[in-house]
C-alpha cells in the first residue's frame, strides 16, 4: 500500500505529524506533497525541522494568490505527482485550499480520499474554509471525524455511516506529545515574560484581519487590558493587514503587548500551557485550548469547534472591543467561573486520534474500501 499525504499550511503540518510519524513506525510506504501555500521559514520548515518530519517530497511553490488561482494551481500541481506516484490513498487534512485542491485532484482521478478532521460544519458559506470542508467531505472516500457531532454533520449530510470513523482529533496526540518535549527546553519564552498574568492571541481569520472596523476594535481592547502581560505571535496575513490599516504602531508603543513572529510549536505550547486566557481566531487554538485546560475566548461570531463551547471551556466573544474586555475581567475576577472553564472535559479524544486512523487505513486496505471502480 502506498500512501500521498498533501499538505500546505502550519495547521495541517502540526496536525499530519502524529500520522507521519505512525506511517513510518508501521513501515508503510508515502509520499509528502507540500503545495507551498504557507512559505515562509515561520510558518512551514520551523514545523518539518522541530516535529523531526521527513522534508516534502514535492513543493508544488503556489504561494500567495486569489483562491481561483491558488487552488487552481494546486490542482494542476498534485494531479501530476498523483499520476506519477500512483498511491493507493490520498490523506488530506482540515478545511484548507490545500484539502480541497487535494480532495479534488485524487477523486477526480478515482483514487481514494481520506479525510482526517472530517464533519466539522460552522454552517457559515460566508467563510472559505466552509466551503472547503463541505467539498472535501463529498470528495472523500473515508473519514475520519474527531467527535460524534462531526460524524453525525457528514451522515445529516447523507454520507455513508460505514465509511465514517470516529477517532478523536490528531492535535491531541500532537499536543500532548509536544508539550512534554517543549518542557525539557532550557528556555522558555513563557518565563522570559515572567510578571504577572499572560495573555496569549492568535488571529489570522480573513473575515476579522481583513476587516477594518473589526481589527480597530480588538487592538482597541488589547490597549486597553493593561492589566495584563499581552503575548502576540503574529501571523502574516495579521501583519501585513495591522502596517496597512495604521494599527502596528499602535500596538508597538503599548510596553505590555509583546509582539513576535509566529512561534515554532514547542514555543507556543509553552506559551499556550502558561496562559491565563487565550484570545483566538483559530480552530486549532480553540482545541488545543481545552486540551491545556486554557480559557479559550473565541473572537468569532460561530465556530466549527462548537463542542468546546458546549463543554464550557471556550465563549463566542465575537470582535466587539466591549464584550472582550467584560469576558476577559470576568474570568480574571472571578475564579469560580475561571476554574469551570478550565475544567472542561476535552472533546477531542485521549490523543489516540492516529493510531486509531492508521488501524482504519490498514483494515480498508485488506477490505479492499480502497479501491475505486472508475
Ligand atoms: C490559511 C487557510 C486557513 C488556515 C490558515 C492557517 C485557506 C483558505 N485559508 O489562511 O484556513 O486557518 O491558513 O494559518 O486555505 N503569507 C505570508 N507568508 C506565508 C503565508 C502567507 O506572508 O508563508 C501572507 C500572504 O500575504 C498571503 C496571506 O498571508 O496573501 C494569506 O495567506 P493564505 O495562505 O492565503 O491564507 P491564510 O490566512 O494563511
Ligand atoms: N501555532 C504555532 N505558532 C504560533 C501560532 C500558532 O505553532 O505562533 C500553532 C497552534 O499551536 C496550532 C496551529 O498553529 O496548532 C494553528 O494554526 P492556525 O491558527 O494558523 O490555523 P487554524 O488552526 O485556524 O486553521
Amino acid at each position: 500500500m502506498k500512501i500521498a499525504i498533501v499538505l500546505g499550511t502550519r495547521p495541517e503540518i502540526i496536525k499530519m505529524a502524529p500520522i507521519i510519524d505512525k506511517l513510518q513506525n508501521e513501515s508503510i510506504s508515502f509520499t509528502l506533497i507540500h503545495t507551498g501555500q504557507h512559505y515562509d521559514y515561520e510558518m512551514s520548515d520551523q514545523f518539518f525541522f522541530e516535529l523531526e518530519l521527513p522534508s516534502p517530497d514535492y513543493n508544488i511553490g503556489v504561494g500567495s494568490c486569489s483562491h481561483g488561482k491558488m487552488t487552481g494551481k494546486m490542482i494542476t500541481g498534485i494531479e501530476k505527482t498523483l499520476k506519477k506516484e500512483d498511491p493507493n490513498l490520498v490523506l488530506v487534512q482540515g478545511d484548507t485550499n490545500a484539502t480541497l485542491a487535494g480532495a479534488l485532484a485524487a477523486s477526480k482521478m478515482h483514487i481514494a480520499v481520506g479525510h482526517v478532521e472530517a464533519g466539522l460544519r460552522s454552517f457559515d458559506k460566508s467563510m472559505p474554509e466552509e466551503i472547503n470542508r463541505v467539498i472535501t467531505d463529498m470528495c472523500s472516500t473515508i473519514h475520519y471525524a474527531p467527535t460524534e457531532e462531526a460524524a453525525l454533520n457528514l451522515i445529516f449530510e447523507g454520507l455513508n455511516p460505514k465509511n465514517i470513523y470516529i477517532t478523536g482529533n490528531t492535535v491531541v496526540d500532537a499536543c500532548i506529545r509536544n508539550l512534554k518535549i517543549a518542557k525539557k527546553k532550557k528556555k522558555n519564552i513563557a518565563k522570559k515574560l515572567n510578571s504577572g498574568k499572560i495573555i496569549t492571541i492568535t488571529l489570522h481569520r480573513a473575515e476579522n484581519v481583513d476587516n477594518k472596523n473589526r481589527l480597530y476594535d480588538i487592538v482597541k481592547a488589547l490597549k486597553e487590558l493593561d492589566e495584563f502581560n499581552i503575548v502576540f505571535p503574529i501571523h502574516p496575513r495579521t501583519r501585513k493587514n495591522l502596517k496597512k490599516f495604521g494599527l502596528y504602531s499602535e500596538l508597538k508603543k503599548c510596553e505590555h503587548v509583546h509582539i513576535l513572529k509566529p512561534l515554532g510549536y514547542l514555543d507556543f505550547l509553552l506559551l499556550l500551557s502558561e496562559s491565563f486566557i487565550v484570545l483566538t481566531d483559530s480552530g486549532g487554538v480553540q482545541e488545543e485550548a481545552i486540551t491545556l485546560n486554557v480559557p479559550c475566548l473565541t473572537l468569532r461570531y460561530n465556530t466549527e469547534r462548537i463542542e468546546t463551547v458546549d463543554a464550557g471551556g471556550n465563549i463566542l466573544v465575537g470582535t466587539r472591543k466591549d464584550k472582550i474586555i467584560k469576558y476577559v475581567r470576568l474570568i480574571a475576577n472571578n475564579k469560580k467561573f475561571r476554574e469551570k472553564m478550565k475544567n472542561a472535559t476535552n472533546p477531542y479524544g485521549d490523543g489516540k486520534a492516529s493510531e486509531r486512523i492508521i488501524e482504519s487505513i490498514i483494515n480498508a486496505s485488506k477490505d479492499g474500501k480502497l479501491k475505486i471502480s472508475p
